[in-house]
């Protein structure tokens, strides 16, 4: 491995009208990293993640990625460099079942060249999917309709649709938003074991200090465009701004407790 980041953004802004979405952001990516990025309503941080994968275009900055310049790429080609993302809505099709949601996903992905669809009858293609199936601890559902699985099935499924990719990087938009909470922790015990097998750096939108503080090496806080703390999780989730201007009162009381006796 090189020193080189995986991914770096330098100067990044946008502005709509008088509303500074981001403002001047630098952030540098080692590969292989899981980063958290929190912040309250309206701070920038889905600009942010639209911005790195073509669906936003920059005002002013750069974003490399692989030490290429991609600034202002489509999202079709940042998926071809390895750069993709998943939305904070699954994007699934709900009268699919989850094995056809998932074929149909790997048929587009493996096409040649902007070539005709493979048959979704194709051996290998059929064994890829019962490979992420099973990483995906979706084999015991497969035969459903993705409108009739719970809500953390159905992320698990979003999320398995756009690995076929085999992103080198991806972006989750809040993969825990509307995940029952007795849900929550085994959906990311398996996105982020999964991601983790196959060296995938990923960085994530999430409001769930819970998960936050489980699952990631690193926190990126935003507020009003800004990137206010960049720290480990344990020193963001207590910094003052951070509390005061996006965690609010729904800090941990385990970490509240370790500080006090700091
Ligand atoms: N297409 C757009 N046109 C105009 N303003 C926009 C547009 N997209 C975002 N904004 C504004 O940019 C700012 C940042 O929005 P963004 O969606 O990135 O926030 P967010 O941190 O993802 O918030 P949330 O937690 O609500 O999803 C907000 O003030 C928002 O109103
Ligand atoms: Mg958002």
């Amino acid at each position: 491995m090189t020193d080189t980041p995986i991914l770096s953004v330098e100067g990044l802004q946008k502005t709509f009208g008088a509303v500074v979405a981001a403002k001047d952001i630098y952030v540098d990516v080692p590969a292989g990293q899981v980063i958290g990025v929190i912040g309250s309503n309206g701070a920038g941080k889905t600009a942010f993640v639209n911005m790195l994968t073509g669906y936003l275009k920059p005002s002013g900055g750069t974003i490399r990625f692989l030490g290429e310049d991609i600034t202002g790429i489509t999202p079709r080609q940042a998926v071809h460099k390895g750069l993709t993302r998943s939305f904070q809505v699954s994007q699934v099709f709900m009268t699919l079942s989850v094995r056809q949601n998932l074929l149909t996903a790997l048929a587009l992905a493996r096409r040649h060249g902007g070539a005709m669809l493979r048959p979704i009858t194709s051996p290998d293609l059929l064994e890829e999917c019962d490979a992420i199936l099973e990483r995906y601890r979706l084999t015991d559902v497969e035969d459903n309709f993705a409108s009739s699985l719970s809500q953390g099935s159905r992320k698990l499924l979003d999320i398995a649709m756009a690995v076929v990719s085999e992103p080198k990087m991806l972006l989750l938009d809040e993969p825990t938003s509307g995940v029952a909470t007795e849900e929550k922790f085994a959906i990311m015990d398996t996105v982020m074991s999964a991601l983790k097998a196959s060296e995938t750096t990923v960085l994530f939108i999430e409001h769930d200090m819970e998960i936050v503080e489980r699952y990631v090496d690193r926190v990126l806080a935003f507020f009003l465009g800004e990137v206010i703390c960049d720290a480990p999780p344990a020193e963001a989730l207590v910094d003052p701004k951070v509390r005061e201007l996006v965690i609010g009162e729904t800090i941990p009381a385990r970490l509240e407790t370790e500080t006090s006796h700091a």
